[in-house]
């Protein structure tokens, strides 16, 4: 198993030099209704704010709906910011015109949870592989080719000779998993998204397909963003964990910390919750609290998780909007239990 020989990840975080930086993000998609016009906003992303460490791998996890895909396609560049700042290497994206936006995306990567939708079924591994390098201005066939084969090679997609005439169809879930992969690094990308990358895979192949992510990560001084329902895979992926719920990063801390002492009433429910093994004996957050997640359209006033919470301070959680606390180093949290003023 990969998970025994885990990286030693202790104190990388802190040193490291920001390469993204998200401050008061705001991702809301107006909401109509057919022959009445505006009827509101789904708040997927709300008040985010965070700093990605050059090389530094991160997990977000949460219940389903609650903004993570959302907050990924802000930050690749996919989706305007309602409001709020994404600073980039220092530039904000605000400020990119076209020209710059196109060469964002290039310094990005993404991997999403569906390998075949991913994958435009009428193109060859060859013609997705080459597209990027053709909008990024690679003007020499002979040079795609090398940096064709060399991706391939780094992926493990070998022989290349067998797969560049292939069709997606013509692959199975891993090795589609591994051309969105190669597509990704092909331009060699600062920062990788990885949004469920493995949920979709046989259980055969998910530890392949994680190594591989790892591996990159570590060979290319990559930052990652990992998404993931599977927490036995976050200390092998990641060095600080984010817990999101309806819109909000309500717990950072590194992973250690987070599993072994999390913070939050919510984080601790999602944990106690994962105890009843999968068919692969992988913990995941498959229980979740009594009651439903909020609506992102009209969220509860105050701490968006008191309806559901068992310490819900009455006059105050559901009243206002909890700060961020920090109550031991490098862990942060957004509760009102945490107020030392309460
Ligand atoms: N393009 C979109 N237009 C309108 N609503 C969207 C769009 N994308 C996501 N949403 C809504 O935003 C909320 C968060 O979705 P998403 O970011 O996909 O969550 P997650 O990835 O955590 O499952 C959901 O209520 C979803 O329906
Ligand atoms: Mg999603």
């Amino acid at each position: 198993m990969i998970y025994e020989n885990k990286p030693n990840l202790t104190n990388m975080t802190q040193q490291r030099e920001s390469l993204l930086s998200i401050k008061n993000l705001r991702v809301w998609f107006e909401l109509r209704r057919w022959g009445f016009g505006l009827a509101g906003h789904v708040r997927a992303v709300d008040n985010v704010s965070f700093e990605l460490g050059r090389g530094e791998a991160i997990a977000v996890v949460g219940e389903s709906g609650c903004g993570k895909s959302s907050l990924m396609k802000t930050l690749l560049g996919l989706y305007k910011p309602t409001s709020g700042d994404i600073t980039f290497e220092g530039k904000n994206l605000k400020d990119f015109d076209s020209e710059g936006m196109r060469s964002y995306h290039a310094r990005v990567g993404y991997v999403q949870q569906d390998p075949f939708g991913a994958l435009a079924p009428f193109l060859s591994v060859e013609r997705i592989l080459e597209e990027p390098l053709i909008i990024g201005g690679v003007k020499s066939k002979e040079e795609r080719l090398q940096r064709i084969k060399k991706v391939m090679q780094e992926v493990k997609l070998m022989p290349f000779e067998d797969f560049l005439g292939k069709f997606p169809h013509m692959l199975s879930g891993g090795q589609q998993q591994r051309v969105v992969i190669a597509r990704a690094m092909i331009m060699e990308p600062r920062f990788l998204v990885a949004d469920e990358p493995v949920s979709m895979l046989d259980a055969s192949v998910r530890v392949e397909i994680l190594k591989l992510l790892r591996g990159l990560q570590t060979t290319h001084n990559l930052s990652v963003i990992y998404i993931t329902h599977d927490l036995s895979t976050v200390s092998y992926f990641s060095e600080r964990i984010f817990v999101m719920y309806a819109g909000q990063i309500i717990e950072k801390a590194k992973v250690r910390d987070l599993l072994d002492d999390a913070k939050h009433p919510y984080t601790v429910a999602l944990l106690n919750g994962t105890s009843e093994p999968d068919a692969n004996n992988a913990k995941t957050f498959k229980e979740v609290p009594p009651g439903e997640p909020p609506s992102l359209v009209k969220p509860p006033a105050g701490c968006r998780f008191h309806p559901r919470c068992a310490h819900m301070i009455a006059g105050t959680c559901d009243i206002k909007e909890p700060e961020e606390y920090e109550p031991t180093p490098g862990h942060f949290v957004h509760c009102w239990l945490y107020d030392k003023k309460q």
